[in-house]
């Protein structure tokens, strides 16, 4: 598939889940559960969860970077596919009055939605942008840490995703993700197949090769910290392909 058509396909899913006329097809977060169950499932607490708008949690993430980014007082973070905002939400509540949470999403209803919830709750410390995570609308070297939930392996240019992140974070930085990655390459038949893509499958890269990835973009002290697996049916391969849910951490490095 075409990069732009992979970004149409995308962006209309998630348009229909912001405006709830569809619900998750994410297959790691739980499908059928509620927001807040599969939530739980892929590692939100629920007394964080109790602390943030309920608008805001759509059950759409495979992990939960904020639990473990150690995101501090003051700090600047910045979210890559921020959707409804449930990561900005809980970083926001961790960083407090004094720091930032930016929230990057490239569909206009998402970032509708979460501006909307920033407003309605009164949270005067984050702010929602429109834009791709393949050309982040940040400033070079301005945020203390970056986290995404399940957003990279929907871009069709992940190489450029990360050398994104390394461009945007302070020196001494840190990337903490959670995504879906692959074990073994995947069939054709999922690669090619438009709604495996928008339901975070069919762009999985295989787990070295993302590893790889955000090495080559200039990360050092690449983590793996968390490693769920879930498998899907492949009918070509009359056989389960199995995907991992992964959380990592990678760090820029501090200049000398
Ligand atoms: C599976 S949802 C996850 C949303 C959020 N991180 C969460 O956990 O609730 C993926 C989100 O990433 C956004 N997205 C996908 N590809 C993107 C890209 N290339 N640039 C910016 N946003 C993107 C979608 O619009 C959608 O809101």
């Amino acid at each position: 598939m075409k990069e732009k058509e992979i970004k149409q396909v995308v962006r209309a899913k998630y348009a229909q889940i912001a405006k709830q006329d569809q619900e998750s097809c994410c297959p790691s977060c739980g499908c059928g559960a509620s927001s807040l169950l599969s939530s739980k499932a892929v590692g939100y607490s629920g007394e964080d969860l109790e602390r943030i708008p309920e608008e805001s949690v759509m059950g759409l993430g495979c992990g939960s970077p904020t639990a473990i980014a150690d995101l501090k007082t003051g700090e600047v973070v910045l979210d890559l596919g921020s959707g409804a905002g449930v990561d900005v939400f809980l970083a926001a509540n961790k960083v407090g009055p004094t720091g930032r949470v930016i929230g990057i999403d490239m569909t206009e209803e998402m970032v509708d939605r979460a501006t909307r919830i920033a407003r309605d709750h009164g949270y005067h410390n984050v702010e929602f942008r429109l834009g791709e995570i393949e050309r982040l609308p940040v400033e070079d070297d301005s945020v203390d840490a970056i986290i995404s939930n399940c957003v990279i392996n929907l871009s069709p240019d992940k190489a450029k995703v990360f050398q994104e992140a390394y461009r945007t974070l302070k020196p001494g930085g840190r990337l903490t993700v959670s995504d879906i990655v692959s074990e073994g390459t995947l069939p054709d038949e999922i690669r090619s197949d438009s709604n495996a893509w928008a339901c975070c499958i069919g762009g999985a890269l295989e787990q070295q090769e993302y590893l790889d990835k955000i090495r080559k973009a200039g990360f050092r002290d690449v983590q793996v910290l968390s490693s769920k697996e879930f498998y899907i049916e492949s009918e070509e391969c009359q056989a389960l392909t199995k995907l991992l849910s992964i959380t990592v951490r990678a760090y820029k490095i501090r200049k000398l």
